[in-house]
């Protein structure tokens, strides 16, 4: 069973996080950091750091690194929860508890799930038959949606009162303290609710029980989509959106359709493909693979028509590719829509389905994105060069499989089969240094993007995050690594609360939890903060102001074709500005 979070968090408080180190290796003190010899593999100059303040430690050697349970776990051989017990005795806290706890426990799961399921039925009575849904409910039509789905999917709508829910349940009968306990109010004001005028999607488990809500804004400011935080009831990267209304069909057709949001699913489901589910903001985690590998053979995927969207595809299909279920991807890219939920705003249900009726496997998807020009790197757009296929062969588990693979590759683009195969051995062969008694890894190397360097100068502070936030938004964010970050710490931030130790739990991606790790724990973020913010700020804005200009540039030459005379001089306007914004931030530069 799993250890109550309060628990693990007074074991946290107790230990003696330097003493407890200090047992395996002479620390000393560098700084804010303490040095020493690493304790899990050979060394004679020290690479080994500890955090005090953060709890963590990292090697640059081997790169092992994590918070206190990490390294008990890594020095005693132990399981997750072993660890906890071990510490927990150590510093005399109770772990397991008797019978009638774990009832009591029980009791208070069903009664939190009761709550939800209620919640979950009031925002929708709102969103359907109260005069304060209106606008939600308008909203949600005109973005194409029919009531069938909405109430198949029980949308509902939070009102703008945010005291309006405490009061609502108190009359219930709910106790303060329990509510509090229950996510739906903010950490610190227990009467406010966390979801204000927001239109309400309820998070099933695979049985149906509604565990979770996220919320999409209707106006004002704040983040496009909140998430409840996570609890031992749910876990984001376990859980699928649609997933438990999808289930019977995915289990029908061992089929399921992934999509990139909320609204896609719901779009999918109104085409008339109810297999369609979509991971909650986040990339597709192994876990929720293993989730649809109990019930499908294939995935199809159906992300945005973007550079993003490429780039989640192929994340996407190495996953699945590990746990053996057969990727594909849509052909959408002839029409003029981004997203699943974008053909449905435009009335097209029938195109919709037809393209999710005829799928090509992600070889074929990818080879079609291939350019063998050499200067793919600096090429714009969706372009993909032939090593970029190669993980994705890599995390083939079938031999022959593989073999497939490099003889369409050769087929398709005319190459040879034989030099293929050289080029993707070639790249296996080089071995990554290693250092003695150091285990293999992955050679995955994370870029340090802007996005990144943001992230985790927010990770150094709350403080930093705050001002982050206040200049740019999630939409400024390219890295996917960086988005996946941003939205865990906004929705951090929304609870009052701070905690490193969360946001490294939540990040399922391996090299990105080293990459993390090894920044928090070196020095290189801990100066110059400000100028670092700033220039990472400013990059992402004229990155993102000059696509947009390319974009408008593009739309100038069309129209100047077709002679649309009032489009084009609203394009030239906006590039105007464009160009305005451009000038004032290339002063700000040079101050
Ligand atoms: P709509 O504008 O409602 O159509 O959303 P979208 O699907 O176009 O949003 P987008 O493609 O930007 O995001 C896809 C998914 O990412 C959403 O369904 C959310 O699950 C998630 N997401 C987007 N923005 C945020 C955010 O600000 N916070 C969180 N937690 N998740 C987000
Ligand atoms: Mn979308």
């Amino acid at each position: 069973m799993g250890i109550p979070e309060s628990i693990i968090q007074q074991i946290v408080a107790k230990v003696d996080f330097l003493e407890l180190v200090g047992q395996y290796t002479s620390l000393q003190r560098v700084g804010d950091r303490y040095r020493g010899l690493c304790p899990f593999h050979q060394e004679k100059t020290p690479s080994f750091y500890v955090q005090p303040d953060k709890r963590l430690f990292y090697c640059f050697g081997c790169g092992k690194g994590g918070n206190l349970f990490q390294f008990v776990m890594e020095t005693e051989h132990l399981t997750f929860p072993e660890a906890v017990r071990k510490l927990a005795e150590k510093v005399g806290i109770r772990v397991d508890p008797d019978d009638e706890q774990s009832l009591e426990k029980g009791r208070k799961q069903d009664a939190l799930l009761h709550l939800l399921k209620r919640v979950a039925g009031s925002f929708h009575y709102i969103l359907m038959h109260s005069s304060r849904g209106v606008t939600a409910l308008q909203y949600l039509r005109e973005r194409g949606l029919e009531d069938s789905i909405i109430s198949k999917f029980q949308l509902g709508y939070a009102p703008p009162d945010p005291y309006w829910l405490k009061k609502f349940l108190e009359k219930k009968n709910f106790s303060a303290e329990f509510l509090q306990e229950s996510g739906l109010f903010t950490h610190r004001n227990p009467n406010r609710a966390f979801f204000v005028d927001r239109v309400m999607f309820p998070i099933h488990s695979s049985q149906g029980d509604v565990i979770a809500f996220g919320g999409r804004i209707l106006s004002g400011e704040g983040p496009k989509y909140l998430n409840s935080a996570e609890s031992h009831l749910f876990r984001k990267g376990e859980t699928l959106y649609g997933f438990y209304q999808a289930r019977d069909e995915i289990r029908r057709t061992k089929t399921v359709v992934l999509a990139e949001g909320y609204m896609d699913v719901l779009a999918l489901h109104q085409a008339g493909v109810e297999t369609a589910v979509a991971p909650l903001g986040t990339a597709l985690t192994p876990l929720q693979v293993r989730l649809l590998k109990r019930f499908a053979d294939r995935v199809i995927l159906f992300f945005d028509q973007d550079e993003a969207g490429l780039q989640a595809i192929r994340r996407a299909a190495i996953l699945c590719e590990q746990q053996e279920l057969e990727p594909f991807a849509v052909r959408a890219e002839e029409y003029p829509y981004k997203d699943p939920a974008d053909f449905i705003q435009n009335g097209q249900k029938g195109e919709l389905q037809k393209i999710v009726k005829y799928p090509i496997p992600i070889l074929e998807f990818l080879l079609k994105k291939i350019s063998l020009k050499k200067d793919t790197a600096t090429h714009p757009g969706n372009l993909l060069k032939v090593e970029d296929l190669f993980p994705y062969i890599e995390s083939m588990v079938s031999e022959v499989r593989r073999e497939g693979a490099f003889a369409q590759i050769a087929d398709v683009l005319e190459l040879d089969r034989e030099s293929i195969r050289k080029d993707f051995h070639r790249r296996k062969w080089i071995p990554a240094p290693r250092m003695e008694g150091q285990e293999e890894k992955k050679p995955e190397v994370v870029q340090r993007t802007p996005e990144l360097v943001l992230m985790i100068l927010s990770m150094e502070s709350r403080k930093n995050f705050e001002e982050i936030r206040s200049r740019i938004t999630l939409d400024d964010f390219e890295d996917l690594r960086g988005k996946e970050l941003y939205i865990t710490l906004e929705e951090m931030y929304r609870q009052e609360e701070w905690s490193v130790d969360r946001v490294l739990q939540s990040i399922s991606d391996e090299a990105l939890k080293d990459f993390v790790l090894s920044k928090l724990i070196s020095s290189e973020f801990k100066t110059n903060q400000e100028k670092l913010i700033n220039d990472s700020v400013l990059f992402l804005k004229r990155r993102n102001l000059e696509r947009e200009r390319k974009q408008v540039l593009k739309a100038i030459q069309r129209c100047e074709k077709t002679n649309q005379g009032e489009e084009l001089s609203r394009l030239l306007e906006k590039k105007m500005y464009l160009d305005g914004e451009l000038e004032k931030l290339r002063a700000v530069e040079n101050e």
